[in-house]
């Protein structure tokens, strides 16, 4: 029995790196900025962030669409990182403000490079 338990562990053992390993030589040829926008559309997308449930990319639905809100953070020089962390005010369409503001209490548990992240993907739609 103790035989057999431990080879099952070897086996779960050697599946579990197997999968390591496939994760690793997927991500290899991706560069860290590249890295970033495939977290961020990952998250953008989640249901955790929803944020892809307002803003699609070519598209106005309840929110405008990415590209949209690119344009004008370039247009104006806008800080979006500082916007997600509540510390900017909207500049893209102010009147619908009090839509986006409901996603503010989950913007405030992400870390540093999740926002990064989100912000990175967005630009990569523009
Ligand atoms: C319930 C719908 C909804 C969800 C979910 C949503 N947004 Fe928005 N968002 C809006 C609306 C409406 C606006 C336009 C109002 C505004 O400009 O603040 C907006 C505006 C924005 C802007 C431009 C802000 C500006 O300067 O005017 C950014 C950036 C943005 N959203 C990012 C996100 C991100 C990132 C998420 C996911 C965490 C998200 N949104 C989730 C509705 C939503």
């Amino acid at each position: 029995m103790k035989k057999i338990i431990a080879l099952l562990g070897i086996a779960v053992l050697s599946i579990s790196c197997g999968k390591k390993e496939k994760t690793v030589s997927a991500t290899a040829n991706v560069s860290p900025e590249e890295l970033l926008v495939i977290e961020g559309k990952a998250l953008f997308e989640s249901n955790r962030a929803a944020c892809a449930s307002c803003h699609k990319p070519n598209q106005k639905i309840i929110g405008p669409s990415i590209k949209e809100i690119v344009k004008v953070y370039e247009e104006q020089n806008g800080d979006m990182i500082a916007f997600l962390k509540k510390k900017a005010k909207p500049i893209v369409d102010p009147e619908q403000y009090s839509v986006m503001e409901t996603n503010f209490a989950i913007l405030k548990t992400m870390t540093d490079r999740e926002l990064e992240s989100l912000v990175a993907y967005m630009y990569s739609e523009k």
